[in-house]
Order: structure tokens, then C-alpha cells, then sequence
């Protein structure tokens, strides 16, 4: 049998990859190490947001398959590896996954295939780490294989941007590997962006993310002087991005979330400080101030309980949207997590409501999930809106509520306590 494309990693990257392939009419098939995920995908359930079971069925009419046998990846002409690339325990990159999926590639390249990582990573490890690994077996790059690296640029939830029209940056190890990479991507997405090698797409992948961690800082850095300066900072950038050149709006927020904006950064300065021996400093700054937003949130929510004259210790909290993106449910690094984590030390007994997450807890502690949300809206002594999903009416929320504080800035000047 023969294939047009073989997926490594069936997860929010990989499996809207084979989905865009193969309504576009190539042959898909997606390998997975996670039984339970392969099985699932087999009678068209997703475990993804951006992704639903109608979805899955229809691809698989198309004959898109799952599979956790490895051989099949040896019909395939293309084969795509979109492993998830986390931090180890000392703050590194964690590459474990990458090297496994490359190994299994590795026994099962045939002469002609195509492969492309697509994991986010440090600059060269297409180059230092995938090629030789995949040279291995005797094949050669160049003569018998393909490589190129393509940052992958999903944005779970995004309902204007998706694989098809986001612009596709590829990055070949030779300049045929670019050119080989750019027409495979060009069967099934409107603009290919060819870059100079495979190190220049790693790196753009991480200046987009390091951008984004870098301006979220700066607002949250001037969240907290402005409030203590009695200006209203969403005020502010609502003025300033009436500027229609050279300003884009960040908004602060209680902390940074996703598989993303917290890690990919840190491959960038893991990756200066090892080689060159100094740090990246704008990288390590941003992250030392994202990381402390769910503790600021937490004393500002003190403070307001205090103003009232109410103790935190024993006060009801309640958190309304705990992901870390709206109207998705997906929790990863969401600062929920430590913003609760904060409330419970000092005594607050918190509750949440999120109408895309059944279970939540901190600490291995299962926190209480509010079902009727008019009616934990009255018994709580402070409401906190921590995600801003469309499902939630705020403007009635914060009639319902003693205390509100949006740390989103979507209430109206003096309507509600706002970061
Ligand atoms: N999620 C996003 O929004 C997003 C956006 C841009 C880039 N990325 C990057 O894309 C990569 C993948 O992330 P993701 O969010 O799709 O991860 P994910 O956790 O959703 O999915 C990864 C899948 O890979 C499988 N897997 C792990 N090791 C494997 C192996 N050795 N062989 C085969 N399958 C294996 C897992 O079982 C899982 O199903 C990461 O590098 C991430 O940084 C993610």
C-alpha cells in the first residue's frame, strides 16, 4: 500500500494536519504511541477541541487511518513528525519524544521519503539531531532522502486562521529539501514561506512565541503600576492602538498558559546560555514576570476581600473559566492552577465554573465545580473572571455578584474591579 503522507503524533498539531491533507485529496494515514488515541481516532472520536467526531468521520471516509504500527510508515512518501517537545525537570528542552519518533522513522525510511519535522525546537535539531539519527541506516540526505523542518503555527480555537490559510514557513536542509518541503505543503495550504535553511525556520517559530511571551510581560509588568498609580491601563491600550502603524495591543492577563507561549521561549534561552554562555535576557525577564501573575492576581483578590472587610481565609472564591484559552478546553499550563493554588494557601474556600471542564483541583485537591452558576454567583463573597469564554454574559455576571474582578478587562470602566 501506498501513502501521500504519514503523521507522527495524532495531537492538536498533527491530527489537523491529516485533517487539511485529506480533504485535500491526499492518501493520510497517522501513527500514534498512545493506543487508547488511535483506537479513539478508529471509531471517530476526537480528543481534540479544534477537531470534532463529525470531523474524524469524515476524513475517515476519506480514508484517513490510525495506526500504532510503525511498518506502515514505510509506504509513505511524506512523513510529518509532530511530537510534543515539553521542558525537563531542570527548565530544558525535553526531546525524548522527538528522539523517539525519529528513531521510529529511522527504521522504517525507505529511499524517496520525505521528512519534516514540525515540532517546535531549539535552532539545529533538524540538523544535529534528526539527520544523523535518520543517516543512520546508510541512507543520505540529498541522495536518498528529504529533510526539512516547518514550525507548526495552529492556533487552537482561532475561527479565522487555520492550516489552510496561515502562510507555512519551510526550511529545508539543502535547498532541494525547501524545495521538495514547499511543494508538498503547497498541495493542501494557499502560501508556502521558503526560508533560507532549516535553522531559520526553527528560529522564526521562536521569535513569533518569544514576541508574543516578551509583549505580554511588558503589559503585565504595567498592570501593576498602573493600578498603583490609579491609571487604567486597558484605557491606555484601547488609546494606543488607535495608532495605525508600529503598535500592536497585548493585554495583560493573570499569567501566560498553552503547550507554547511558557515553553518555546525557554528552548531559545536554554539553547544561548549552553552554546554561548550568556543569557537571553529579554526571555528571562518575560518569564519571571508572567510567572508571578497568578500570585499578584491572588493579592489583588486579598486586597479587594480586605477593602470589604472580609478575611480570605474562609471567604468563597469563585473562578469562572480555569483553561487557558477561551471557549476551548484545553488546561495546559493554564495560571488558573496557581492562582488557586495561591487562594487555598491563604484559606479561601474556591469553587469554579467552566462550561468546558468537568474536573479541576490544585495540589491534588479536587476543587468544587459550580453547576448552577446564577446561584454560586450570589454565594460567592468574590467572583474572579480568569477566562473570558463567549458563553459567559459578564455584564450579568457582575450584576449577580457582591465582588467581581475581571482580569480580563471586558467590563466597562468602574463596572467591576479590573487588574
Ligand atoms: N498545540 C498547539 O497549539 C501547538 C501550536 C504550535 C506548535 N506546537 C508544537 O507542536 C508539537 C506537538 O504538540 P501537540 O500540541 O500536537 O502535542 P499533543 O500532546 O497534543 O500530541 C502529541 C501526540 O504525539 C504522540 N506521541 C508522543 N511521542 C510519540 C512518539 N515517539 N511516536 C509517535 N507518537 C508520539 C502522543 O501520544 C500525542 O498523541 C510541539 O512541539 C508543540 O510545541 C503546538
Amino acid at each position: 500500500m501506498h501513502a501521500d503522507l504519514a503523521i507522527v503524533g495524532l495531537g492538536y498539531v498533527g491530527l489537523p494536519l491529516a485533517h487539511e491533507a485529506t480533504r485535500a485529496g491526499l492518501s493520510v494515514i497517522g501513527f500514534d504511541v498512545n493506543q487508547a488515541v488511535v483506537d479513539g481516532l478508529n471509531s471517530n472520536v476526537s480528543h481534540i477541541d479544534d477537531l470534532s467526531d463529525d470531523q474524524i468521520a469524515e476524513i475517515r471516509s476519506l480514508g484517513f487511518r490510525a495506526t500504532t504500527d510503525e511498518t506502515e510508515l514505510a509506504t509513505a512518501q511524506t512523513i510529518v513528525i509532530c511530537v510534543p517537545t515539553p521542558l525537563s525537570e531542570d527548565g530544558g528542552p525535553d526531546l525524548g519524544p522527538v528522539r523517539s519518533a525519529t528513531a521510529t522513522v529511522a527504521r522504517n525510511l525507505q529511499a524517496g521519503t520525505l521528512v519534516v519535522l514540525e515540532s517546535t525546537t531549539y535552532p539545529g535539531t533538524t540538523e544535529e539531531l534528526v539527520q544523523p539519527m535518520l543517516e543512520a541506516g546508510g541512507l543520505e540526505l540529498g541522495k536518498d532522502f528529504n529533510l526539512a523542518f516547518s514550525p507548526e503555527r495552529v492556533d487552537p480555537g482561532n475561527p479565522t486562521f487555520g492550516i489552510k490559510n496561515t502562510p507555512k514557513v519551510v526550511g529545508g536542509i539543502t535547498p532541494a529539501c525547501t524545495d521538495r518541503a514547499a511543494a508538498f505543503y503547497g498541495r493542501f495550504i494557499d502560501t508556502v514561506v521558503p526560508a533560507k535553511g532549516a535553522r531559520e525556520a526553527e528560529t522564526a517559530k521562536l521569535l513569533e512565541n518569544t514576541y508574543r511571551h516578551v509583549n505580554i510581560a511588558l503589559v503585565n509588568e504595567m498592570a501593576r503600576f498602573c493600578h498603583e498609580l490609579e491609571i487604567d491601563l486597558w484605557d491606555v491600550i484601547r488609546l494606543a492602538k488607535t495608532k495605525p502603524f508600529g503598535f500592536q495591543a497585548f493585554y495583560p492577563g493573570p499569567g501566560v498558559g498553552g503547550h507554547c507561549i511558557p515553553i518555546d521561549p525557554n528552548y531559545l534561552s536554554y539553547n544561548v546560555r549552553s552554546r554561548l554562555g550568556y543569557p537571553f535576557r529579554f526571555v528571562e525577564l518575560a518569564q519571571e514576570i508572567n510567572a508571578t501573575m497568578p500570585s499578584y492576581v491572588a493579592h489583588r483578590a486579598q486586597n479587594i476581600l480586605n477593602d470589604a472587610g472580609l478575611a480570605t481565609k474562609g471567604a468563597t472564591v469563585l473562578l469562572l473559566g480555569v483553561t487557558y484559552k477561551p471557549d476551548i478546553a484545553d488546561q495546559r499550563e493554564s495560571p488558573a492552577v496557581e492562582l488557586a493554588e495561591a487562594l487555598v494557601k491563604l484559606g479561601a474556600d474556591v469553587r469554579f465554573h467552566d462550561p468546558y471542564v468537568e474536573r479541576w483541583g490544585v495540589d491534588g485537591l479536587s476543587l468544587t465545580r459550580e453547576e448552577d452558576l446564577d446561584g454560586s454567583l450570589e454565594k460567592a463573597d468574590l467572583v474572579v473572571l480568569v477566562q473570558h469564554h463567549k458563553a459567559y454574559d459578564v455584564p450579568a455576571l457582575v450584576d449577580r455578584a457582591e465582588r467581581f474582578f475581571d482580569t480580563r478587562g471586558v467590563t466597562a470602566p468602574g463596572e467591576a474591579h479590573r487588574l
